[in-house]
């Protein structure tokens, strides 16, 4: 069966583009991923379960836990021990209780009943979803560090598992592991005790799903922490990947990689196959991450779309890390599309993906001497001179009906696009350079929706954009042989940026709207890193794709998100007795704004976020808005849950929501949302923040500053706040009217108070959304 992993945005989309049912996206096909043959089970069938059991007060044993496991199956179902035993997949004992479990509908339904048990919920599959861009962020090479404390921070990362002899994991210089650490490499193909290191200091893999989708292929993946994927190379190495210097992509994009944190320790849960990542391994990579004292998890994959917080493994493993003081990044999603943002629980990072200033171009001159500046991550260099220029329905076979320039996998003959540059169309089903390549051409022009992103091929090719692919194609139908040249690729700098990632997935968080999502922005476009030498960069297999570099430039969420870890993880290194909820806010109050007036960013926060991470302005903010376990149980307890349902999520049985409250609980969250519906829009909505002092002097006096856009209104009370001491607390209120809502198209209004003095901009974005769900 192939694998459903997605490694960047295109297989993504595909997906996507497959539920809501509209044309495949163009980079469909450069994936041999895309068929997924896991079966739909009738409710008789058994599928995995995960029994979440809540809390735990004390570790137990592995085998304490399987057995009170199989007593628990075998009394609530009527089981024999033994059929117990076979039930179960797998079982969570370190840092919360629960297990997996294969069980028909009427099984889940019988367990769900017993009172030992919190909540019962399907196992689930989620997908997947740089030299430059750190220097980019400002936190460069010269960038102030703590190289003590930083060595000290263990980063899990949760993903498809690391190449060890990638230079970025070289472990020269490091000193010896803190005696606190309690996590350990788990050996297997391919991998040996040898692998792990003084970076490289924790490995393990999770793998209930075969329960779901069948047996491991140890032809198609490592049976071990090992990555044969690239992607969880790619993220690790991302935040604490070792300075190399000289990386690059055959000759593109050289510099020196290195990561944000690159003296900190990685340890790699590996949880995702060929078959995807299931919800029974994540969860227990977040049981086995909590106990073995990771600080920071950085967890670049997700599901299609959201899910219940109460019914998704990362939301549920991420509230019990949150109370650990542990720092939870996660992507947003790579749907692109409103409302789709993902892993949006509010005690999550969810992380929105931009551009940086660099842009990787491969130009295509027209035989009129027009040159086009198309994109593409282009290793290959064609000899200077004319090649025929078809269109792809020109080199169809002679039986073909088809008549369209999409390029499918079989459609080309070689005896009409032997040699030529073949220009190809967004649209089919994907396998656009395949085809190419199988019908012998030598280049690829490829028009699609949106060229902003550059990819990889199997040949020299060109991504251009709707508006040039009709320049180029009305070049083709005036000219009687027309050609054209693919130039080499060059890297040159961008003006426009940041811009958001077209794919980026756009809030509003559809559970509690209140809460705005995604979080933050952070470069995912274009990213270097470390790759699996079992992996080609265009992730065909090896006979379609030789090139298995050490790094490769790859796109989506997932490359985001682990710049958001290791800015997390900077600024613990220099404030080290920061917990979860300063550092978000510090790295919330101080990104660099995005410039609202580009199209790219036209939904606003809805689609970046507060802004752009900057790491180093994060280490001093001035002011931070904090929040902990008992506030986030406040807010649910306020916002749809009740002492049950709070419960599915915390696991603590005992904690009840105040009673009969009706006064929605305000969340000191660092940013301010109110999602109006079109009657209430002309209604104030009103509610407070709470500030704590953390900056130097511990004197200073903040002026509150907002200008308000047209159709919007907001009022905050006080407009001045003045600290004496150190982790002294002040609160304000805040009123947001939004009449200019509806009118048009306007379904976002946004602006940011601004708390200043002259040594410190505290900046709160204030979004008013019109609610139409
Ligand atoms: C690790 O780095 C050191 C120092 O730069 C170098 O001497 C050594 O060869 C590297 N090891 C590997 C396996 O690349
Ligand atoms: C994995 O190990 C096998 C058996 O030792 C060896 O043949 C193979 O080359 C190794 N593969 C990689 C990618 O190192
Ligand atoms: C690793 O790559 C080799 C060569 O491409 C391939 O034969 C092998 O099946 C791959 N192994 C895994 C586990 O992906
Ligand atoms: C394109 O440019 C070349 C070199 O400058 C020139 O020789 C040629 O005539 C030009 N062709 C057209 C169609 O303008
Ligand atoms: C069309 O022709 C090609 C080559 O002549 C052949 O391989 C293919 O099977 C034919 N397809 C159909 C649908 O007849
Ligand atoms: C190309 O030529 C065909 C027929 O000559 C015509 O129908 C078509 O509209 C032309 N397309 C463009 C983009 O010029
Ligand atoms: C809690 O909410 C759930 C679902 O909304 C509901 O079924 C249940 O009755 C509620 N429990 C209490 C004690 O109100
Ligand atoms: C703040 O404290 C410093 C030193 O403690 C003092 O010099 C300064 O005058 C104080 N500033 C204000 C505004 O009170
Ligand atoms: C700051 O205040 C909080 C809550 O009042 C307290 O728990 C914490 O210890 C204080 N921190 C410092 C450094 O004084
Ligand atoms: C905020 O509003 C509440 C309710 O009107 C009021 O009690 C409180 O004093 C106000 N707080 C501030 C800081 O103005």
């Amino acid at each position: 069966m192939a694998s459903s992993l997605i490694t960047s945005v295109r297989l993504l989309l595909v997906l996507l583009f497959l539920l809501v049912g509209v044309p495949l996206s163009a980079f469909a096909s450069f994936s041999p991923l895309q068929h997924d043959s896991s079966s739909t089970s009738s409710s008789d069938a058994s599928q995995v379960y995960i029994v979440y059991m809540g809390s735990v007060s004390e570790v137990s044993t592995l085998d304490m836990a399987v057995n009170s496991h199989i007593n628990l199956l075998s009394s609530s179902l009527g089981k024999s021990q033994e059929a117990a035993r076979r039930s179960l997949v797998a079982s969570y004992h370190k840092s919360f209780s629960g297990f997996a479990a294969k069980l028909t509908q009427r099984e889940a339904q019988a367990m769900k009943g017993n009172p030992s048990v919190v909540s019962v919920f399907k196992s689930q599959k989620k997908q997947l979803l740089t030299t430059r861009s750190w220097d980019f962020v400002g936190l460069t090479a010269s960038s102030a560090r703590s190289p003590t404390v930083e060595s000290n921070l263990v980063i899990g990362v949760i993903d498809t598992g690391v190449w060890p002899e990638n230079p970025m994991f070289n472990d020269t210089g490091y000193g010896p592991v803190s005696s606190t650490w309690k996590g350990e490499c788990m050996l297997g193909d391919n991998f040996t005790i040898h692998n792990c290191n003084r970076k490289l200091i924790g490995a393990k893999y999770f793998k209930a799903g075969i329960e779901q989708y069948g047996p491991l292929d140890n032809t198609r993946d490592f049976i071990s922490p090992r990555d044969n994927n690239g992607h969880g190379s790619h993220t690790a190495s991302t935040i604490l990947g070792s300075v190399v210097e000289g990386a690059d992509l055959y000759g593109l994009a050289k510099g020196t990689a290195r990561g944000a944190v690159p003296s900190a320790r990685l340890a790699i849960y590996k949880v995702c196959w060929a078959y995807g990542c299931d919800d029974a391994d994540i969860l227990a990579a977040f049981d086995e991450a909590l106990h073995d004292g990771v600080d920071f998890l950085s967890i670049s994959l997700g599901s299609f779309f959201p899910v219940l917080y109460e019914e998704d493994s990362i939301a549920i493993g991420a509230f019990h890390a949150m109370q650990r003081g542990i720092v939870v990044s996660c992507a947003a999603g790579n749907s692109g599309n409103s409302m789709w943002a993902v892993n949006v629980a509010p005690w999550i990072i969810t992380v929105a993906a931009s551009s940086i200033d660099r842009q990787f171009y491969s130009p295509l001159t027209l035989g009129n001497n027009v040159t086009i500046k198309g994109t593409a991550i282009n290793t290959f260099v064609m000899e200077d001179k004319w090649y025929p220029l078809i269109p792809a329905a020109e080199g169809t076979f002679d039986n073909s009906t088809d008549d369209l320039n999409f390029c499918d996998v079989g459609a080309l003959d070689p005896k009409k696009v032997e040699g030529k540059i073949v220009f190809c169309e967004e649209g089919g089903f994907g396998g656009v350079d395949e085809s190419v390549v199988e019908g012998g051409g030598k280049g690829l022009v490829y028009s699609v929706e949106e060229d902003s992103v550059a990819f990889a091929f199997l040949l020299s090719a060109s991504l251009v954009g709707y508006a040039e692919g009709e320049q180029v194609y009305k070049y083709i139908n005036t000219t009687s042989e027309p050609v054209a040249k693919l130039l080499p690729c060059e890297v040159s700098t961008k003006e426009e940026a940041p811009l958001l990632a077209y794919f980026s997935s756009r809030g509003p968080n559809i559970f509690t709207p209140s809460i705005m999502k995604p979080d933050i922005s952070a470069p995912g476009v274009d990213i270097l890193a470390a790759w699996s030498k079992n992996d080609s960069i265009t992730e065909y297999p090896p006979n379609l794709d030789p090139r298995r570099p050490d790094y490769n430039i790859i796109s989506g969420t997932s490359m985001a998100t682990p710049h958001v870890t290791g800015a997390a993880a900077y600024v613990k290194s220099i404030r080290p007795h920061w917990g979860p909820s300063f550092i978000k806010s510090a790295l919330m109050t101080t990104a660099t704004p995005f410039d609202p007036s580009k199209d790219a960013n036209k939904d606003l926060e809805l689609g970046y976020g507060a802004g752009q991470i900057n790491p180093t302005k994060a280490t001093d903010p001035g002011l931070v808005y904090d929040a902990g376990y008992s506030d986030f149980v406040a807010f649910l307890c306020t916002h749809g849950y009740n002492s049950t349902t709070v419960a599915l999520i915390t696991g603590e049985t005992n904690t009840y929501c105040p009673k009969e409250t009706t006064t929605p609980a305000i969340l000191n969250y660092p940013a301010i949302f109110g999602a109006f519906t079109l009657d209430l829009k002309g209604d104030w909505y009103t509610t407070s923040r709470i500030l704590t002092n953390i900056g130097d002097p511990s004197n200073l006096t903040y002026t509150g500053k907002i200008d308000v856009p047209t159709g919007m209104e907001v009022t905050v009370e006080p407009m001045s706040l003045s600290f004496t001491s150190f982790n002294e607390t002040k609160s304000y209120n805040i009123s947001i009217r939004a009449l200019g809502l509806g009118v048009g198209t306007t379904r976002v209004l946004s602006t940011a108070l601004i708390w200043y003095n002259e040594i410190y901009s505290v900046r709160t974005p204030i979004v008013a959304y019109l609610v139409t769900f």
